[in-house]
């Protein structure tokens, strides 16, 4: 696959089968990650592996319990709350089944303002190198908030948690989202 086809055929996946990835892959994945720009060249990234499946378990009730908390204070009907609570217990357990996450964290120590770019930069090189193997990968936040990931793996504060990315062989296949045309991006002057 090119890089044209890569970007263009890459898409986010939320649902993964539970299939292994070999270490080869896994450390071609993650060493495409570290190709990635950084202000100053600072490279500030820590790739928090998440394999282990009680260690991933424990981590996703906590997540679970948050969301399900957040549900139960919506000012909706209690079917509603119901039926949301069940759709995103389901979709967090769709993408804890990945044979791997990553928490992608940035250290602030250094340039603060620019680091989560450089985290995001990382993100995109490991999702695209991931697709190109054969694997889905997403870029996860709603369901990982900040203060839960860092309480859960004591990450020292000066680290800024970007994104959890699951990586692993495809379940549902997702569908090629709208993209605006380029016209509509484009400022002439
Ligand atoms: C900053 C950022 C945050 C995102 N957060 C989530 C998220 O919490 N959950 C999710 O399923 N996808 C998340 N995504 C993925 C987007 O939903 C996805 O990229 C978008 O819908 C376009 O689909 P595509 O990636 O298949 O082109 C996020 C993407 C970015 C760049």
């Amino acid at each position: 696959m090119d890089i044209f086809e890569a970007i263009q055929t890459r898409r986010s996946v939320r649902d993964f089968s539970a299939d292994k990835i070999p270490k080869g892959d896994l450390e071609k994945i993650l060493n495409m990650g570290r190709y990635a720009p950084t202000a100053g060249n600072i490279q500030p990234w820590k790739f928090l592996l998440l394999k282990k499946i009680n260690r991933k378990g424990k981590f996703k009730e906590k997540l679970a319990k948050n969301i399900a908390r957040i549900v139960e204070e919506l000012a909706i009907p209690d079917e509603e709350k119901k039926l949301r609570k069940k759709n995103t217990k389901e979709a967090l357990n769709n993408i804890f089944n990945a044979a791997l996450i990553i928490l992608l964290f940035v250290d602030t120590n250094t340039y603060p303002d620019l680091v989560i770019y450089d985290g995001a930069l990382a993100a995109q090189n490991i999702m695209l190198a991931a697709h190109a193997l054969g694997y889905g990968s997403s870029f996860q936040t709603s369901f990982f908030p900040e203060r839960i990931v860092k309480d859960f793996f004591r990450i020292p504060e000066h680290y800024k948690f970007i994104c959890a990315l699951p990586i692993g062989k495809v379940g549902k296949k997702p569908i090629m989202p709208e993209k605006k045309p380029l016209e509509e991006l484009t400022w002439k002057d």
